[in-house]
């Protein structure tokens, strides 16, 4: 299989004649050979996406909402086909890969309905015969840089609210899912999308990425991924007033309290922490534990931990995939040398793993008696690993749940209503969940978090335009004369009746 850039509505090679080898995580077999785009692709593509702009903000906002869609029903019909090949590209496991495609789906079908919304208001204006409204531009050429945890659902997320609000696109994937990524580009071409509208630029981060960020007709960058790459993209985007929005890191927790119904918690804690192999944002990788449970609690989570099965995400047996690459098996492995030295206790897990001697794999990993201020407790690890902490009350716990530099998710396991609402008035964090994990989030809500996790902006929901608009005010006079504002009033409480 071969992956090329999308520029213009047409299928390109890279300027460059270069291309890279893309490679199934679970059996390092490739997956694709693959484009490697320089400056020049990605000029290429926003001067597509320009001139596109001009004829793609003035087609009806209900009008461009029909191809979303129908590029809603392509993935409805395709979702199978797309889980498929992203779960060989990416290794999570095949169920968790159709809820990938599933959340786009949603993505696309409520989102499409801001095309007959797009709401803008009226105020009242202190002059006669004058009329104020504010309505929503977009923005223009946009830049949409996406990693490869959530290959579909999180283009998804930037992609379908930037069309619809009029914006054209500039799609950047990380170098891991090009082949997913360009299969979710098709179904918007074969959805009838005009050429430029949405461009497809595939490679490396400090050539494509920067490249975009510099680049003066981009007017604004989405981006989800790490912290260390969008702390330097918004340095890099602040000289030259880009709008941009950061979706980076998290080091959620869930606390359970003594009165949690354990079975609950344990079931929800093993699929926040192991499932995709930790490899979300969202990912629980601290467990917050009440001490009269405490003990309890972790024998039952490292008993189920040492049953789940590594292996290929196509099989129907596997539990936990691989993780993405070799740099991130090292880079796992290096923070369990770490809570090792720091002295935390390794309970189960703790080894990079081969399956029928292949694959990135990383066993389930729990540490004990981890202080909330170790580095494995603060920093983001992004792989199978959890750390237990133990609290004596619920304010300790909260105050441990907030004092990292990430704001992403939490999740408290409680049956009791005080605590339950006590803990969402408290917790710092973008995403609350009471008797739930930390990932799940679904579309209709606004994603995202606080601290060093974001930039303030919140992506889906109701703030999902809210990034790809620019607000509009305007004033109409047709009282045929010159009137000041604030100047040509009555005086304070006086009312002149024309
Ligand atoms: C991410 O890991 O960046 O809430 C996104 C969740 C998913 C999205 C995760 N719906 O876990």
């Amino acid at each position: 299989m071969q992956v090329r850039n999308y520029i213009n509505g047409k299928w390109v090679e890279a300027r460059s004649g270069e291309w890279y080898v893309d490679l199934n995580p679970a059996t390092e077999e490739p997956v694709a050979e693959v484009v490697k785009s320089d400056e020049r692709d990605v000029a290429a593509a926003v001067e597509a996406a320009e001139a596109a702009f001009e004829k793609w903000r003035k087609v009806p906002a209900p009008k461009r909402a029909e191809i979303l869609y129908r590029a809603g029903q392509l993935l409805v019909e395709r979702k199978e086909q797309l889980a498929r090949l992203l779960t060989q590209e990416m290794g999570k496991i095949l169920p968790e890969a159709r809820g990938d495609v599933q959340e786009a789906i949603d993505m696309a079908f409520y989102i499409g309905g801001e095309g007959r919304r797009l709401l803008g208001y009226t105020a009242p204006v202190e002059l006669p015969n004058k009329f104020g409204m504010a309505i929503r531009d977009p923005i223009g050429v946009v830049a949409c840089i996406t990693p490869w945890n959530f290959p579909i659902a999180i283009p998804s997320w930037k992609i379908f609210p930037a069309l619809v609000a009029g914006n054209t696109v500039i799609f950047k994937p990380a170098t891991d899912t090009p082949a997913t990524a360009a299969e979710f580009v098709r179904i918007f071409e074969e959805a009838g999308l005009p050429p430029g509208v949405l461009n497809l630029v595939i490679g490396p981060g400090p050539t494509v990425g920067n490249t975009l960020v510099e680049h003066p007709t981009v007017k604004a960058i989405s981006f989800t991924g790490s912290t260390e790459v969008g702390r330097d993209l918004y340095a890099r985007a602040a000289r030259h007033l880009k709008r941009v929005s950061l979706e980076m890191g998290g080091k959620n927790a869930i606390i359970v309290m003594e009165d949690a119904n354990l079975e609950l918690a344990l079931e929800a804690t093993l699929w926040a922490a192991f499932g995709t192999t930790g490899q979300r944002c969202t990912a629980c990788s601290r467990l917050i534990l009440h001490k009269p449970i405490k003990e309890k609690f972790t024998e039952m989570l490292v008993e189920r931990a040492k049953q789940l099965r590594l292996g290929n995400g196509l099989e129907p047996t596997t539990d936990v995939g691989p993780l993405i690459n070799e740099a991130a098996v090292r880079k796992v492995h290096s923070y369990v040398e770490i809570g090792k030295a720091e002295g935390a206790r390794l309970l189960c897990g703790g080894n990079p793993v081969k399956v029928n001697g292949k694959g990135f794999f990383y066993e389930p990993t729990i540490f004990d008696q981890v202080r909330p201020d170790m580095r494995i407790a603060q920093e983001e690890i992004f792989g199978p690993v959890l750390s237990i902490i133990e609290a004596e009350s619920l304010e300790e716990a909260i105050r441990i749940n907030n004092s990292v530099n990430y704001g992403l998710s939490s999740s408290l396991f409680t049956q009791d209503v005080n605590k339950a609402f006590q803990a969402i008035r408290d917790i710092t964090t973008g995403i609350v969940y009471i008797n739930h994990g930390t990932t799940g989030a679904e579309i209709q809500f606004p994603f995202g978090g606080t601290r060093g996790t974001g930039n303030g902006h919140r992506e889906a929901g109701l703030t999902a335009i809210e990034f790809f608009t620019e607000w509009k005010a305007v004033y109409v006079d047709y009282s045929g004369r010159l009137q000041r504002a604030q100047i040509d009033t009555t005086a304070f409480g006086q009312v002149s009746v024309q």
